[in-house]
C-alpha cells in the first residue's frame, strides 16, 4: 500500500498530499537535470542540501515579512508547505548578465546590469519555458495586472534579501528564478513565494575567485555539485563549518 498520495513528480522534487487539508509535503530528490532534461544525473546528497537551503532562505524571507509557502521542515529530504495555485510563470531576476541573457543579447557573462532586470518565462517544458512579455501575460490571462505588480515587488524584495545575504558570505548573486503561488485568505487571493530557493535555481559566484557555486557546475561539468552546494551551506551556517566530527563529552 502506498504510504501516501503522490500529487506530482517533477524533475527535482515530488509533491505528496500533506497531513492536513491545504498542506503538501515537498520531497527533494537527488536528480539533477539541465537543458530541459536533456542532461540528467543523480547527485547523491543534493536533495538534502537543497531542502536545508530552501528552508533557510524561506524562513529568512518570512522573518522580513515576505510571505512564502514554507511551513516547516519535516526531515532530511522533506518539508511541509502550503498548498497553492502556481502562477504559470518562472520569474527570473538578474543582477549580472549570464546564461540565456548573455547569449540572447551578446553581453559577456558577469557584466553588472544597470539595475536588476526581471524577466518572465511561461512554465511549459514542452516549449522550453519561453520568455514572454507582460503583454502576453495580460492578453492570455496568466496573471492579472494586480498580480504582476505584486510579483514584481515580491521578486525585488527577494532579490534584495538574497543579494545581501550572499554578499555577507562572499558570494555574488548573479541571477535566480522563483515561482509564485496564490492562496486564498477569507476569499481574498494573496501571492506567496512557492517552490524552492536553492543553488539549483540561482547563479552564485564566489566574489574572490569567481568560482561557480550553483547548478552551472553540473550544466558545464565544472566539478562536484555537492561540494559547491555544501560550500554555500557552510558559509551561511546551514551546515557545520567543519565536516570532521570530534567526539564530544556528554555529562
Ligand atoms: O539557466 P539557463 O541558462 O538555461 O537560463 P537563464 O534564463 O539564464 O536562467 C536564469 C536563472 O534562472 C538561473 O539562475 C537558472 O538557474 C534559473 N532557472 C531555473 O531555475 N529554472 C529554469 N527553468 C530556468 C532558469
Amino acid at each position: 500500500m502506498a504510504r501516501r498520495t503522490k500529487i506530482y513528480e517533477g524533475k527535482a522534487k515530488i509533491l505528496y498530499e500533506g497531513p492536513e487539508p491545504g498542506t503538501i509535503v515537498q520531497y527533494f530528490k537527488d536528480d539533477a537535470t539541465a537543458f530541459n532534461a536533456q542532461k540528467k544525473d543523480v547527485i547523491e546528497g543534493k536533495g538534502v542540501l537543497n531542502n536545508r537551503l530552501s528552508e533557510y532562505f524561506m524562513t529568512g524571507l518570512a522573518q522580513i515579512g515576505v510571505p512564502t509557502h514554507f511551513i516547516r521542515r519535516l526531515n532530511m529530504r522533506e518539508q511541509l508547505v502550503r498548498a497553492c495555485e502556481i502562477v504559470p510563470l518562472e520569474v527570473i531576476v538578474r543582477n549580472f548578465a549570464a546564461g540565456t541573457m548573455s547569449k540572447r543579447l551578446g553581453i559577456e557573462e558577469g557584466t553588472q546590469l544597470p539595475r536588476p532586470i526581471v524577466e518572465y518565462c511561461l512554465k511549459n517544458d514542452e516549449l522550453g519555458d519561453p520568455l514572454v512579455t507582460e503583454e502576453h501575460i495580460a492578453a492570455f490571462g496568466w496573471a492579472s495586472q494586480q498580480d504582476m505588480d505584486d510579483i514584481l515587488s515580491l521578486a525585488l524584495r527577494v532579490n534584495d534579501y538574497l543579494s545581501g545575504l550572499m554578499y555577507g558570505v562572499g558570494i555574488k548573486l548573479i541571477d535566480f528564478k522563483i515561482e509564485i503561488g496564490r492562496v486564498y485568505e477569507n476569499d481574498y487571493p494573496r501571492l506567496i513565494i512557492a517552490d524552492e530557493i536553492s543553488p539549483d535555481s540561482c547563479r552564485l559566484w564566489d566574489i574572490a575567485t569567481g568560482q561557480k557555486l550553483d547548478k552551472d557546475v553540473f550544466r558545464r561539468d565544472l566539478g562536484s555539485l555537492t561540494d559547491a552546494y555544501s560550500e554555500v551551506a557552510r558559509r551561511l551556517g546551514v551546515i557545520p563549518k567543519s565536516q570532521v566530527t570530534k567526539p564530544t563529552l556528554i555529562n
